[in-house]
C-alpha cells in the first residue's frame, strides 16, 4: 500500500518511520500547507514527493492510502475528502471532534469502498489481546469496576493546537480518547456518564468522570494537562484484577508491563514486547483483516466523549442513546 501523509507535525515524525519499516508499505508523498515545509520534510524522511496543499495529495495517482496527522478539527473534512478520492484512511485520534462527524467519516468510507482505522496504537499491542483474554476467561471473576488515568503536565509550545478550542484542543478529545476508550474496550457500550471539567485558556484542562455499563459495571476516568504523566488502568473483577501503568505506550527504556492480582493480594508481573504502531499498520494494510471491532470502538468512544461534554455543560448524569450507535 502506497501512503501519502497529511501534515508535518510531531506525530508524523514518529509514524513516518513506522510506516516505512512495515513490510508491504511505502510512503510516496507528504503534503503540507507550505511548499517549502513539504519539500524539506520529504527530503528529511526520504519520501519521493513533497506536495503543497492537502488536496494535491488526494489527487496523486501514486497514493493508495492517506495518513491524516492534522489537528482534530480538520480530521472529518480531510477524511471525507480522502474517502471520496478513493483513498484508504488511517486517521489520527480522535477520529473527529464529535460523534456526528465520526459517523460521517465511516459512511464516506463505506460509500467510497475504502478501509478506515483510527491510529490508536495501544489497541493493537499484543498485550491488549492478552488483557482481553484474562478479563473474559474468568480469571478476574465477574467484572465490577475499571479505573483509568491519562495525563501529562503542560509540555506546550506556543500555538500548540491542543490549547486552541477551534482546532479541537483540550484534554478530553486528546487524552480522554485513551482514558475513556480503555473501559469501553473491556465493558462495551456505556449506558450513562457523569463528568466534570476544569477549563483553562478556553480548553478542557482536566476531566473527571464516572461511567455506568450493563451488568452493574462502573468506571472512573481521569485525564488532564495539569497532572504528572500517568497512563494507567486497573480492571477489577470480584476475584482478581489487572493493573497496568503504561497502557497507551510503554515508559522509555522499559518493556511494556502489567500485573495480575488474585483476591488474596498475591501479584504476578508480566512483560510483553511488541511494536504497537507496526502491528496497527499491518492490520490496516492486510485486507483479510476485519477492522470493524476497532471501528466500533472508535465510534463508541466518540459518542461517549460527546455525552461527557454534555454532562460537563449540564452538571447532570447523561445517558447515551443506544439507537444512535453505529457499528
Ligand atoms: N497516536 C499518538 O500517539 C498521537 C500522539 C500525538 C498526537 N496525536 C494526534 O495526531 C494529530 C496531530 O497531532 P500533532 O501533535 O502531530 O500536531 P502538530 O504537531 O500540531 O501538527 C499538526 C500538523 O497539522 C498541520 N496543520 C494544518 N492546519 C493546521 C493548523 N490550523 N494549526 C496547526 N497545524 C495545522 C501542520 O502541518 P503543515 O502546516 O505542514 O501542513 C502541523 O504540522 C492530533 O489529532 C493528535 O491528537 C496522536
Amino acid at each position: 500500500m502506497r501512503f501519502g501523509i497529511l501534515g508535518t507535525g510531531r506525530i508524523t515524525r514518529r509514524l513516518v518511520a513506522d510506516l516505512q519499516s512495515t513490510p508491504g508499505v511505502q510512503v510516496t508523498a507528504i503534503a503540507s500547507r507550505d511548499a517549502e515545509r513539504a519539500a524539506w520534510y520529504a527530503q528529511q524522511y526520504g519520501v519521493a514527493t513533497g506536495l503543497c496543499g492537502y488536496q494535491a495529495l488526494l489527487d496523486a495517482a501514486d497514493v493508495d492510502a492517506v495518513y491524516i496527522a492534522l489537528p482534530p478539527s480538520l480530521h472529518a473534512q480531510w477524511a471525507i475528502a480522502a474517502a471520496a478520492a478513493g483513498k484508504h484512511l488511517l486517521c489520527e485520534k480522535p477520529l473527529a471532534t464529535n460523534h456526528a462527524d465520526a459517523l460521517a467519516i465511516a459512511e464516506a468510507c463505506r460509500a467510497g469502498g475504502v478501509r478506515w482505522l483510527d491510529a490508536t496504537g495501544w489497541l493493537h499491542h499484543r498485550r491488549t489481546a492478552a488483557f482481553s483474554e484474562r478479563a473474559h476467561d474468568g480469571e478476574l471473576g465477574k467484572l465490577r469496576h475499571i479505573s483509568t488515568a491519562v495525563s501529562f503536565f503542560e509540555p506546550f509550545q506556543s500555538g500548540d493546537h491542543r490549547l486552541v478550542a477551534s482546532l479541537g484542543g483540550g484534554c478530553l478529545l486528546d487524552l480522554g480518547w485513551y482514558a475513556v476508550g480503555l473501559p469501553i474496550w473491556f465493558a462495551g457500550q456505556p449506558q450513562a456518564v457523569m463528568a466534570s471539567g476544569i477549563y483553562q485558556q478556553d480548553v478542557l484542562y482536566r476531566v473527571t468522570a464516572m461511567l455506568w455499563f450493563d451488568h452493574d459495571v462502573t468506571a472512573t476516568v481521569s485525564c488532564g494537562y495539569d497532572t504528572t504523566t500517568r497512563k494507567w488502568f486497573e480492571v477489577a473483577g470480584d476475584s482478581g484484577s489487572i493493573v497496568c501503568d503504561d497502557f497507551t505506550r510503554s515508559w522509555a527504556e522499559r518493556k511494556p508491563r502489567f500485573w495480575t492480582h488474585d483476591r488474596t493480594g498475591s501479584a504476578q508481573a508480566h512483560e510483553f514486547e511488541d511494536h504497537q504502531e507496526q502491528h496497527m499498520i499491518q492490520s490496516f494494510v492486510d485486507k483479510s483483516i476485519d477492522l470493524s471491532p476497532w471501528q466500533r470502538q472508535a465510534l463508541l468512544t466518540q459518542q461517549t466523549l460527546d455525552a461527557m461534554l454534555r454532562s460537563i455543560a449540564s452538571g447532570q448524569r447523561e445517558t447515551l442513546d443506544v439507537k444512535e450507535l453505529s457499528s
